[in-house]
């Protein structure tokens, strides 16, 4: 095993020299990682794939180059530079998380993964990302790319989900002591670029003579997959409400499902019981414009999208919450808004 293991890791590593992905928050050779990137790009990977992450990581460096800069903007600008990224808890706990680096580590990032776990937004998987890409740290870093090669290099049989610690056995296994965040990263590109989960180009492949699912031709059963139960259905209203060439807006609960960003009166489908909204029964709904439907990770929504002229508002004698505000339509696109905010808003100026 220990020869295996070896061979693993410098085959790996040479393959990673000559076919790395030149992604903008990685340093080659010689160059030192810069903690901050690594911090800000582990954030924006969580649940979300490297071709959407690239453009937000750019512009979010190029306006906050440094952590300092970063703790002192304010969280709406933040949520507004993460608009369409999702997973919107992400940005308000990133903001936290450098206050915290500032005023307690003047600016430096802690190097361990225990000391990285207690920031906020940081968990298992980015303490141990971090510590090694930005340190070097020997810490086993498994994500599900990494969970499906391990998988296959080494048969494991069992379904990914239920399989933790013997592939994190295994993964400890074939860590190495030197360029760990080289090896880690090397062992996320062969993942996505090589490892495919139902297409492996093992033809291309660097640990083809290493692979026990390949010399035993399973490596499409490997891992077992598991059928994944369909996701339920949600439905929901959002209103567009018009005066003159404004719409209202209203900033979202601080906890739940987007949190704290921007929004058009919506009901019926986040579980907010949210009483600023309750004006919106009283809405004359006739003036359907279109139905959108938009995936969330646990369910899918469909929303039914209404505008509504100032003129019925009027009629119906609604009192509109004190801290909703009238926002140009033409500024809307300053707003912190969601992917599903945007989408409500692209329909409405289709309809
Ligand atoms: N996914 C999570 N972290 C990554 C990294 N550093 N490079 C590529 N994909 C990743």
């Amino acid at each position: 095993m220990p020869k295996k293991v070896n061979k693993i890791s410098r085959s790996l590593l040479s393959w990673y020299d000559r076919e790395a992905r030149d992604l903008p928050w990685r340093k080659f050779g010689k160059d030192k990682q810069d903690p901050y990137k690594v911090w800000i790009s582990e954030i924006m990977l969580q649940q979300t794939t490297v071709s959407a992450v690239i453009p937000y990581f750019n512009a979010f460096i190029k306006k906050w180059p440094t952590n300092k800069e970063l703790s002192q903007a304010s969280l709406s600008e933040i949520q507004r530079a993460w608009s369409g990224l999702g997973y919107y808890s992400r940005a308000r706990n990133l903001f936290e998380c450098s206050i915290i680096i500032n005023s307690r580590f003047n600016n430096n990032f802690p190097e361990s993964e225990k000391e990285l776990l207690k920031l906020p937004g940081i968990g298992a998987y980015t303490a141990a990302a971090i510590s090694a890409i930005a340190f070097n740290n020997r810490s086993v870093v498994i994500d599900g790319n990494i969970k499906r090669v391990i998988s296959r290099l080494f048969l494991l049989k069992k379904p990914i989900k239920s399989n933790y610690n013997e592939i994190w056995r295994f993964t400890n296994l074939v860590t190495p002591d030197i360029r760990v965040g080289d090896f880690v990263q090397a062992l996320m590109d062969l993942g996505s670029q090589i490892c495919k989960p139902s297409k492996p180009l093992c033809e291309s492949c660097p640990l083809i003579l290493e692979c026990d699912a390949r010399k035993n031709n399973v490596e499409l059963l490997i891992p077992k997959r598991i059928k994944k139960n369909t996701k339920p259905i949600r439905n929901g209203s959002a209103f567009v409400i018009k005066n003159n060439d404004c719409v209202l807006i209203y900033k979202r609960k601080t906890k739940g499902l987007l949190a704290g960003l921007d929004s058009f009166p919506t009901f019926g489908w986040d579980n907010q019981n949210d009483e600023r909204l309750n004006f919106l029964k009283s809405l004359n709904t006739n003036k359907k414009i279109s139905n959108i439907k938009h995936e969330f990770t646990h369910f899918t929504l469909n929303m039914e999208i209404y505008i509504i002229d100032e003129s019925i508002a009027k009629n119906l004698n609604i009192n509109i919450p004190d801290d909703f505000r009238w926002i140009p339509i033409e500024s809307i696109e300053n707003l912190s808004f969601s992917s599903l905010m945007m989408k409500i808003y692209k329909s409405y100026l289709n309809g």
